[in-house]
């Protein structure tokens, strides 16, 4: 996959823009608060649909102006794509190939996007909430089945949560098995699409893992939960499970099992990496994942996706920038830095200096 252009109206800090990125390594360089990382977080949009720091999409929009538009021409595996969204203050409109779309679903998986950023580090260092929302960017991009399943668990999730506050425990009781088994279905989408994705990327991560650090440390993920079976077998015990506790989360208020509660253990040396590992080795197992990431989107659609590096040079010593670097062929990467030079090593980039929100020739 590559994006060819890229054009920004009235987007953050951009009045009015147009980049051409290149096949290989795009740089964005510049002073500190000058764009680079409003224009990364554009492309990831487009990947998306949502901004990978940004809660309310109206913050994307310039300062003083109504609406922000962002547009990208793509090439991939089956031809090219024309991505548009016009971001209003509380509504957007996204287009491909001019036709509007109704649903976020639709958007996913015509771009494939990695983005990587020192806050990634939260993916290692931060409860688990990140490491689902890792696997749910993920996988909704590798898999429209695995997104629509999320968005049925999650809403099905809420009412079910809603009636185990209900003080009519009879009506209770009574409504739950009704709720889980739609509940266990999409629950059995996502758990077993995890541990497929889970799998494959385990080994992946341990290689780059290994390559980054010569050997020295040794990386493991897992899921701390086992789903075993086909997604048949998953759905039933899932169902068990849930019926098992009903007066558990009754008493709880909430839901205190499913895959909304699972979590995936991240071993650096053997030991977990949130409570042991140094800055430096949460920050490496980080970008292993991410590149582990970006060799399972290659195995899933069968090309690489674009990969978004956002000041992650500066966080990395020589040695490793430079392995970085040399996992980069053949994967249109969009990467900012403030300085150029260390960091390329005598590569053949596309350089493109941002201020002021705007690109400087
Ligand atoms: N909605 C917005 N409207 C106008 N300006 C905005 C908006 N959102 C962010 N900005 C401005 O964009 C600038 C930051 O841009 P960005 O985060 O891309 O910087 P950067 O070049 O990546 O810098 P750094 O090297 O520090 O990461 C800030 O000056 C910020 O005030
Ligand atoms: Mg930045």
């Amino acid at each position: 996959m590559r994006i060819k252009n890229l054009y920004l109206k009235n987007f953050r800090n951009y009045a009015e823009e147009v980049f051409s990125f290149e096949e290989g390594i795009n740089v964005l360089y510049g002073k500190n608060a000058q764009g680079k990382t409003n224009c990364a977080e554009a492309v990831f949009y487009l990947c998306t649909g949502t901004s990978p720091r940004a809660k309310k999409d109206r913050q994307l929009i310039r300062a003083g102006e109504e609406a922000a538009f962002i547009r990208a021409d793509a090439e991939g595996r089956f031809g090219s794509v024309r991505i548009e969204a016009d971001i209003y203050e509380s509504s957007r409109e996204v287009r491909i190939n001019g036709q509007k779309i109704g649903k976020n679903a639709d958007l996913l998986g015509n771009i494939d996007g990695v983005f990587f950023s020192p806050s990634e580090l939260r993916l290692v260092q931060d409860g688990p909430d990140e490491r689902r929302r890792f696997l749910n960017v993920s996988l909704s991009q590798m898999s429209k089945s695995y997104y629509t399943a999320l968005v049925r668990y999650n809403r099905i999730l809420e009412q079910r949560n809603a009636l185990l506050k209900n003080r009519d425990l009879e009506l209770v009781f009574e409504t739950l098995p009704v709720w889980d088994r739609q509940l266990c279905r999409y629950a059995a989408e996502i758990a077993f699409r995890r541990r497929g994705f889970i799998g494959a990327l385990a080994p992946v991560a341990a290689e780059r893992q290994a390559f980054l650090t010569d050997g020295a440390e040794k990386l493991e993920i897992f899921s701390d939960k086992k789903y075993e079976g086909d997604r048949e077998e998953i759905e039933r015990r899932l169902e068990e499970e849930l019926s098992a506790n009903y007066e558990r989360d009754v008493r709880l208020g909430f839901t205190a099992s499913g895959p909304h509660r699972d979590d995936l253990k991240i071993l650096v040396g053997g030991t977990e990496a949130r409570v042991y590992g140094s800055q430096g080795q949460a920050r490496t197992a980080a970008l292993a994942i991410k590149l582990a990431e970006v060799e399972i989107f290659r195995q899933e659609a069968g090309e690489y996706p674009v990969l978004i590096l956002d000041d992650v040079m500066s966080e990395l010593d020589l040695a490793r920038r430079r392995k970085l670097l040399a996992r980069l062929d053949g994967v249109q990467t969009i990467l900012t830095c403030t300085h150029t030079e260390k960091v390329l090593f005598g590569k053949s980039v596309n350089k493109i200096r941002i201020s002021g929100g705007k690109i400087r020739r």
